[in-house]
């Protein structure tokens, strides 16, 4: 039984125990936090229509109309005119034949990924999916390769080793902690020539990117090659629940497949007609999607002036600005809240260990000079917190070479020819699916744990990324490599790349928490 509070003091130790902060009044560009006006830099809401007139008066009338709650699920009653409503609008915005709303983003992506795949198939995920990706995988019982963040040679390099169990390529299209957008027609032509679905999570990518905001998807001219889009109303669309859009057979399997539809209540009226009249202000205004990236790039370019490195795709509204330590994240936070700014520091599970950050989100309703007023306050924040903003891009380099050194992607083939896919980063983001055969992880014993992957003293940027395997005589590392070496020799896994591991020492103990340490059990975030 988990011992509750020596869990929780163990958190707190680690500088990793969360609470829920108080807003009063609606979400706008300001809000007031814990009983202090602050501006809002953390917010998804990000064209500002959570508060809108049309969008709030709409929601309004939708109680009036159809009441509060659907009452059922979408498949016994609570399936209503307002929901067919916005599908059909949804479907049209997508270009696509169908869409089906879902109770929240969460449960669309453990619906979608535990529908397409099921034990024996394989499921390629980005390391960097968000969690909702992960825990269908988990749930879909199938085994998980998890590529590198976008790293589409080590991605086919498991789709080659798959041999043929291939089901889903899932990505955000839109990262949500680092505000890059996935290589998708590469991810495209991969889906096509292994024969496999491509999903794409779109959370941070609708009414963010591409034509009219349509998403990453579209912005990258890919809508034909992916089968199916996730999109959430509760960031952009300012509401609250999800859905997915796709072409009419694939609905019509969801709406038999996917227990998170099946066996869920249906999303409030008020919900439905709030995210349906954003969805109208996002048409009708395009402008609204520029403003946007023009506060995006302001934002970034306010932030470099003050001396912070900046990361992510310079037209995303979100700015990660990466502190590593916990610690100093969490400081610096509350010394911009002392200057009236808040912007949330993220930890380990929700981001990798070792990359602790105040994950930044502009909104279309930031003033300019908001943004850069939150600028200076935030490198004063720093500043006060221990770290000028310039020192931050040799920490990241610094935390990033440590977190490579407990990378191991692990790759099982005891079971005859069935290949078994792992991952076992150590960080808590990402790990096995139980094969029910030898590999257990975080939640018990390691029966073989993974040595580090880096070799002590290799180079940062010059590792693929490893699989490791036990042959019965202990574990084999296999580096994934480019389809050719430097004198143009086509990469043979045979001859080039293999060595055997000496055992690694067993673990401590099972289940501790401890997101920053190597090699450490960590439970994925919540
Ligand atoms: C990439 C991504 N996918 C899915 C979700 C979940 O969406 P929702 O908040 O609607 O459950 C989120 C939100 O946190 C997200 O960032």
């Amino acid at each position: 039984m988990i011992e509750i509070e020596a869990r929780l003091d163990e958190l707190e130790q680690l500088g990793l125990a969360r609470r829920t902060r108080l807003v009063s009044g609606p979400q706008g560009p300001r809000v007031v936090l814990d009983g202090k006006p602050v501006l809002l830099l953390c917010s998804n809401n990000y064209l500002g229509l959570a508060d809108h007139p049309a969008v709030r008066e709409a929601a309004a009338d939708a109680a009036m109309r159809w009441g509060v709650g659907a009452g059922g699920s979408r498949l016994v009653s609570g399936t209503m005119t307002i929901h067919q409503r916005l599908e059909a609008r949804l479907a049209a915005f997508e270009r696509r034949q169908a869409a089906l709303l879902f109770g929240s983003g969460y449960l669309a992506n453990v619906g979608v990924v535990s529908a397409l795949a099921r034990a024996g198939d394989v499921v390629f995920s980005d390391e960097l999916n968000h969690a909702s990706i992960v825990d269908g995988c988990r749930l879909s019982r199938a085994d998980v390769f998890i590529y590198e963040h976008g790293d589409v040679e080590h991605l086919e390099w498991g789709l080659r080793e798959a041999e043929g169990r291939g089901a889903l390529i899932v990505t955000d299209g839109v990262f949500s902690m680092d505000g890059d957008v996935a290589p998708l027609p590469e991810l495209v032509e991969l889906a096509q020539r292994y024969d496999v679905r491509l999903v794409v999570d779109e959370a941070h990518g609708t009414g963010t990117l591409g034509p009219g905001g349509r998403g990453a998807v579209a912005d990258a001219g890919c809508e034909d090659g992916v089968d199916v889009i996730v999109g959430t109303l509760g960031k952009a669309l300012g509401s609250y629940g999800a859905y997915v859009a796709c072409d009419q057979q694939m609905a019509r399997y969801l709406v038999n497949a996917s227990r998170a539809l099946i066996y869920s209540t249906a999303p409030a009226p008020p919900a439905v007609a709030g995210a349906l009249a954003a969805l109208s202000l996002l048409e009708e205004q395009p402008r609204r999607v520029e403003k946007l990236q023009a506060n995006a790039a302001l934002l970034r370019s306010e932030l470099a002036t003050a001396g912070f490195p900046v990361d992510g795709d310079a037209r995303t509204p979100i700015v990660p600005l990466v502190f590593g330590d916990a610690d100093l994240a969490v400081r610096t936070c509350e010394k911009a809240l002392e200057r009236g700014v808040f912007a949330q520091a993220i930890r380990p599970p929700t981001v990798p260990a070792g990359s602790s950050r105040l994950r930044l989100t502009v909104m279309a309703s930031h003033s300019k000079s908001e943004l850069r007023d939150a600028a200076r306050a935030l490198a004063q924040a720093a500043t006060a917190a221990g770290i000028r903003p310039d020192d931050l891009g040799r920490r990241h380099a610094a935390a990033q070479d440590a977190e490579q050194q407990i990378h191991a992607g692990r790759f099982d083939d005891r079971g005859a020819g069935e290949a078994q896919f792992h991952d076992r980063r150590g960080d808590g983001r990402h790990d096995d699916v139980d094969d029910g055969r030898g590999f257990r992880d975080f939640a018990g014993a390691v029966s073989a744990p993974p040595p580090p992957r880096a070799a002590a003293g290799a180079g940062r940027g010059r590792l693929r990324p490893a699989a490791l395997w036990d042959d019965g005589d202990g574990w084999i590392e296999q580096r994934s490599r480019p389809a050719a070496d430097a004198a143009g020799r086509p990469f043979d896994a045979e001859r080039d790349d293999r060595r055997r591991i000496p055992a690694a020492p067993a673990p401590a103990a099972a289940g501790v928490f401890d997101a920053e340490a190597p090699n450490a059990l960590v439970e994925h975030a919540a």
